[in-house]
């Protein structure tokens, strides 16, 4: 979901500005743009597609001397996708990158249009620049309050003034960092822009204005200073290299085991560290996407495994719904980026009710970190690729150790420690996932079933299958299908049937005899021996709290194989962000 550099100090900026929005990339984007400032000149360049071709074009032009710029990659919401709408967008004094949406840009930019102010661009953004520039009279800081104050909807604001030797950034509901190096400094939508020239950075709190010069930052809210917590990262620039995989993708898929036990040792070490949620009465789980199918898989163990009701909902609905809280409630929102805004709304509808909130989240210093009342972080370090791999599985794994918890199963940590080790096993077989891959590639319909927590499963398996490769997938329960849209199977349609609870096993089978009389292809994903399907694949079977963690690999990894052998972009599908920081 788009992104922002800023710096400022003695070096060229260009490719620092350039080097931090590649690593900005996997946010998603469509466009992307520099302006680049000296004491008297601001210039800036655009263009529709990759930073690849920005650069070729930046390098083929004549480009100013500069010793400050700020960059952008826009995930367009407000005009579509063209230079003109790329960011970053000037008018008057002002220039500026943004990232959210102005929800009021309209009746702002009439009153604009009425003190002549002429627009070039359909996007929201220029007339945030606009309206800064209207309120600009010699004093930047106030400019921006003005306009702020103004302003429904979430920014995140690079903002350079064309007569100011400084670099200003705000921000409010999307994150923004500032960033300390020797005698240069830096803003950016997270650290991994800029973690070549700095591990030193703090976080901007919401409508705090951080005004960067070449002595350093000084940070105010409302005119009143802020002393800022300058915080140091453990992420290394080389966590962010492919480690010789061809894809970000399969390498975090690779490293599952390895972040699996980093997850997991806390709580092995000590089975009581893992929260107790016997006291509440109800458990809300709200997230998006994959999030929201780790807790669909977290509301299956959490029921059959105690008597609080669970509620597992998608964070767009929860935000607007009518919830009754009128039970002990907790709510549980899950979350790789911390950043999905409607998971945050989620949360803080929760927080306004005077709710408990946990996150279960794995990007440290996020706002969801940062505002729910407790959080359980996930160790999956970076993940680069839009399509969540290792951090939806240790969604999972955390799920089932809450569950674990709740039913007091201390006797698991046994089956935990061993877990990494099979799950090492199972990513091992790629071949038969390159054979099944081979075989079901072409197909226009590809459908997952399954029975509760199969189900659950089943939702995932879809979801990777069609966002990475781009075939039509859908995943149902297994009960339903024949309830309409069974009419859709052909002869040799795959159907993948998660066949691990042993309760309701028979009645899979059913289902999986059901489509194979109408012609589909199965593939079973099973932790039993059978030879119902035309495929088995079989995992080590392990209790039922932890079984998904061994199933779900496979089918993220066929997914992989299908989309390589589609030729897809398969760590930036398109239209996908991975972080969707707008509702
Ligand atoms: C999963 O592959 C997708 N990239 C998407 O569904 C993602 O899980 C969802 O947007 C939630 O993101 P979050 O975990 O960062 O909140
Ligand atoms: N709403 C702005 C636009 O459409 C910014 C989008 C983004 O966050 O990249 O240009």
């Amino acid at each position: 979901m788009c992104g922002i550099v800023g710096y400022i100090g003695s070096r060229e900026p260009k490719n620092i500005l350039l080097d931090g929005l590649k690593n900005l990339e996997y946010r998603g984007y469509d466009s992307a743009g520099i302006a680049l400032k000296n004491n008297n000149q601001v210039q800036v360049i655009r263009g529709l597609g990759r930073i690849s071709c920005l650069e070729e074009k930046i390098n083929n032009m004549d480009v100013i001397k500069a010793n400050m710029g700020i960059a952008h990659t826009r995930w367009a919401t407000h005009g579509e996708p063209n230079e003109a709408n790329a960011h970053p967008h000037t008018s008057g004094m002002v220039t500026l990158v943004h990232n959210g949406i102005i929800e009021n840009f309209s009746e702002i930019k009439e009153k604009l249009i009425k003190t002549g102010v002429v627009f070039k661009s359909d996007t929201d953004s220029e007339v945030l620049a606009a309206l800064i520039n209207y309120y600009y009279d010699n004093d930047p800081v106030l400019a921006i309050e003005k306009a702020i104050k103004d302003v429904k909807g979430s920014y995140a604001l690079g903002i350079i003034f064309a007569d100011q030797d400084k670099l200003f950034a705000v921000r409010k509901d999307l994150p923004l960092i500032i960033g300390y190096g020797e005698k240069e400094f830096f803003i950016a939508s997270d650290i991994s822009a800029i973690i070549k020239y700095t591990n030193k950075y703090s976080l901007l709190d919401e409508n705090e204005i951080a005004v960067l010069d070449f002595d350093g930052i000084v940070v105010t809210k409302a005119g009143k200073k802020i002393e800022k917590e300058i915080l140091v990262t453990d992420l290394k620039a080389e966590d962010r290299e492919k480690n010789g995989y061809e894809h970000y993708m399969l390498k975090e898929i690779m490293e599952e085991p390895i972040v699996l036990e980093k997850t997991l040792k806390p709580f092995i070490d000590d089975f009581f560290k893992i929260p107790d949620l016997s006291d509440y009465e109800e458990i809300h789980i709200v997230a998006c996407g994959s999030a929201m199918y780790a807790g669909m898989v977290g509301k299956t163990l959490l029921e059959e495994n105690s008597n609080i009701r669970v509620m597992c909902e998608v964070a767009s609905e929860y935000r607007y719904k009518k919830v009754l809280y009128d039970r002990k409630t907790i709510v549980i929102v899950i979350s790789q980026s911390g950043e999905t805004a409607d998971t945050i709304a989620a949360m803080r509808k929760a927080k306004e009710n005077g709710v408990e909130t946990l996150a279960i989240v794995n990007v440290k210093g996020s706002t969801i970190a940062r505002e729910s009342d407790k959080q359980i972080y996930i160790e999956a370090g970076p993940e680069i690729a839009v399509a969540t791999t290792k951090a939806y599985i240790l969604q999972v794994a955390v799920m089932a150790l809450l569950a674990c918890r709740v039913a007091n199963e201390s006797k698991i940590v046994d089956e935990l420690k061993k877990l990494p080790r099979l799950l090492r096993e199972v990513i091992d077989r790629r071949d038969i996932y390159l054979k099944i891959a081979k075989d079901i590639y072409k197909r226009d319909d590809i459908f997952f079933i399954g029975r509760k927590i199969d189900y659950a499963i089943s939702l995932e398996g879809s979801l990777k299958l069609k966002e990475i490769s781009y075939i039509h997938s859908e995943a149902y329960q297994a009960g339903e299908l024949k309830h309409g849209t069974i009419s859709l199977i052909d002869k040799g349609t795959p159907v993948f049937a998660i066949i691990t609870d042993e309760d309701i096993m028979d009645k899979t089978i059913s289902n999986v005899c059901e489509v194979k009389a109408r012609g589909a292809k199965v593939i079973v994903v099973s932790n039993v021996e059978n030879d119902v399907g035309d495929y088995l694949i079989l995992v080590p079977k392990v209790s039922s709290f932890l079984q998904s963690i061994l199933v779900v690999p496979c089918l993220q990894l066929i997914a992989y194989e299908v989309a390589k052998l589609k030729g897809c972009d398969i760590d930036k599908p398109k239209n996908l962000a991975k972080s969707v920081t707008v509702e």
